[in-house]
């Protein structure tokens, strides 16, 4: 695998491969790598040449200064993982390669860039969105992998990629989950024990809204959901929203994708999951 940490010489190589007529496969991720970003990189070789994964943990979306302190990183550890999986190309820059000093600059992502997650992170998205920019401008990839898990995210880059013309395919993948159905995530390692038991109860919740949904009304569903998130010890919940899948506005019975989203904070460590609910083309 090859390592790079300045664009130039990403470049370089990258015009190399474009030249050769060979399509670049991108998994942008900020590291701390877990099953969900190797299946994003399996997924990628499917359709894909060259696979190039960027690991930058992004200031500018870290809306809590202690939070993008105590994000966990482990580049050596991830970078075994990429070679095992048969990566082509890591990209891991410094700061100063993506941003210059005091860089401000804002892009017109819409209303979805204040609800649900956008909401409880106000500028997270903007960090998102600026990086994934200057990422896919860097990189110039054919297609970009993203998780199924920040689908709120998917939809925002969707956007942007569309309002600027970008010329790349987004592709969503599956949410991987652990054996007894936690949604795999890099701050998964903050959980004590404990947390870990209790984080549980976002999978559960989402599956039971999931097996009820075509049984109950969905503003009832909602209450219940909310109430079983909060009477678990040790949970903080921030929102449970069925909503619109292509707006992210709470859904009602005729919506034609619906998905099922919930943040919460378990002990210290705040997590997002969802669910698909119904899928009319
Ligand atoms: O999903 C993530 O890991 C990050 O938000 C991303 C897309 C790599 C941008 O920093």
């Amino acid at each position: 695998m090859k390592i790079f940490t300045i664009k130039k010489n990403l470049q370089q190589h990258l015009q190399q491969i474009k030249a050769s007529d060979k399509t670049i496969g991108f998994v942008p991720t900020m590291g701390a790598l877990h099953q969900g970003h190797l299946s994003l990189i399996e997924q990628a070789q499917q359709n894909n040449d060259e696979i190039v994964c960027s690991i930058f943990v992004n200031p500018s979306q870290f809306n809590d200064p202690k939070d993008l302190e105590k994000y966990p990183r482990t580049i050596e550890a991830d970078t075994k993982l990429l070679e095992q999986a048969k990566c082509d190309v890591l990209f891991n820059p410094p700061v100063n390669e993506i941003y210059d000093d005091n860089e401000q600059w804002h892009l017109n992502i819409g209303e979805m860039e204040s609800l649900l997650e956008g909401k409880s992170r106000p500028g997270h998205y903007q960090g998102v969105t600026q990086v994934v920019y200057k990422l896919f401008n860097i990189v110039q990839p054919d297609t970009a992998f993203f998780g199924q898990k920040d689908y709120q995210q998917f939809l925002i880059i969707s956007k942007m990629v569309e309002a600027l013309k970008l010329p790349v395919k987004l592709v969503m993948c599956p949410i991987m989950r652990e054996t007894d159905g936690l949604a795999m995530s890099s701050r998964n390692v903050h959980l004590s024990a404990d947390d870990r038991q209790h984080a549980l109860v976002l999978s559960r919740t989402l599956n039971w809204v999931k097996n009820n949904f075509d049984s109950a009304h969905i503003p009832q569903l909602k209450k219940e959901a909310e109430l079983n998130v909060r009477n678990e010890p040790g949970v903080e919940l921030d929102y449970f929203e069925i909503a619109d899948g292509n707006t992210l506005h709470p859904a009602d019975q005729n919506t034609k994708n619906i998905i099922a989203l919930v943040a919460a904070k378990v002990g210290k460590t705040r997590l997002i999951d969802n669910v698909l609910l119904v899928h009319r083309p």
